[in-house]
């Protein structure tokens, strides 16, 4: 699909220079694609420029750089843009990723419609809208999806692709080599539904968690150590559905031992938490005794949680499967 920078076009568009453009646009220059960053407010391009070329020297500096260019390498490929005419011409890839808005969106998805042709993937960044409410009713809808990455995108590698029942699957394909390419985990859904699989998981366990917090079974930092040193230690490696593989001489093996105990502790599940009043209190104040909610010690834990995910990439990529 897409080529390399090197023979434009088949560059990529970035529309949107916030926290996940910027992250897109590191990636897709990291694999030598060039890339045009375009956003509707041009001195956040700028301001998005400055940040990724501090970002992309500090990476090269601690040699954790993605792909085989250095950072200035890969910073003369990423351009600024204030055309959206501009930026996806002679695109092959468009990620959109403006605020998480259905309305801002879908005016967007209309105004690429109008200017693109038949070669282009329009591609969304959404964590939650459903590719049939953005894309519905394009003249290009069939080089529609979602493509949602999960925050940080540098180092944290997998992308949804979740196409509208009218995306055809070319597309998709075409999507996943693409994200292959720029060093993506992309995993395909083949229709769309809501929270995608990834957040479905995710308010799975946060809703137990509340439940088992809430009802005092255990307290706030002990039910988050549960996962950080209990079940995420393995989940880094290996899924939930490998692991009762693996917890048994095979799957069929788990389902016949534990099916009966599970199913006896999956209907003691509670209800949908509100995540409100004094349970919100108390957990926000059991937060705020480990990391104070103030900006300062905020972007120090982020730091530091990006510091440790970007050494646990790089383990995995040491560790090949045996
Ligand atoms: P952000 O607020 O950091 O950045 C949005 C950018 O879009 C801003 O620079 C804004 O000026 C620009 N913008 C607004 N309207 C525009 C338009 N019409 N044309 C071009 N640019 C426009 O937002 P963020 O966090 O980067 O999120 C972007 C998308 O990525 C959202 O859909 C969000 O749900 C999704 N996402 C966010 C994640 C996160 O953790 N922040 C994780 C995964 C997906």
């Amino acid at each position: 699909m897409a080529s390399p920078a090197s023979s434009a076009p088949g560059g990529v568009a970035v529309v949107g220079s916030g926290l996940i453009g910027r992250s897109w646009a590191m990636l897709f220059a990291s694999a030598g694609f060039k890339v045009k960053l375009y956003d509707i407010e041009p001195r956040q391009v700028t301001h998005a420029l400055d940040s990724i070329r501090k970002e992309m020297k500090s990476l090269e500096q601690s040699g954790s750089l993605k792909g085989s260019l250095g950072a200035e390498g890969q910073l003369s490929l990423i351009s600024g843009c204030s055309d959206i005419r501009e930026a996806v011409e002679g695109a092959l890839h468009v990620q959109e990723c403006v605020p998480e808005n259905l309305e801002l969106k879908k005016q967007l998805f209309a105004q690429l419609d109008g200017i693109v042709g038949d070669q282009v993937v329009l591609s969304s960044s959404s964590s939650c809208l459903l590719p049939s409410r953005l894309f519905s009713g394009l003249v290009h809808v069939k080089q529609c999806l979602v493509v949602h990455p999960v925050n940080p995108p540098y180092y944290v590698p997998l992308v949804e692709l979740v196409p509208h029942p009218e995306t055809a699957p070319a597309t998709v394909d075409r999507t996943y080599a693409l994200m292959r390419k720029i060093g993506q985990s992309p995993v395909k859904l083949t229709k769309e539904v809501d929270g995608f699989a990834l957040n479905r998981l995710q308010y799975a366990v946060i809703s137990e968690a509340w439940r088992l917090v809430e009802e005092g079974v255990v307290s706030p930092g002990d039910l988050d150590l549960v996962m950080s040193d209990g079940l995420g230690m393995r989940y880094a490696f290996i899924g939930p559905l490998e692991t009762m593989h693996l917890n048994a001489e095979g799957m069929l093996s788990y389902c016949d031992r534990y099916s009966e105990g599970m199913k006896h502790v999956l209907k003691t599940f509670g209800p949908i938490p509100e995540f409100s009043g004094a349970a919100a209190e108390k957990v926000h104040q059991a937060m705020c005794v480990k990391v104070p909610d103030d900006p300062e010690h905020l972007a120090a834990r982020r730091e530091w949680r990006d510091r440790c995910l970007m050494r646990l990439a790089r383990l995995k990529s040491q560790l090949q499967p045996q």
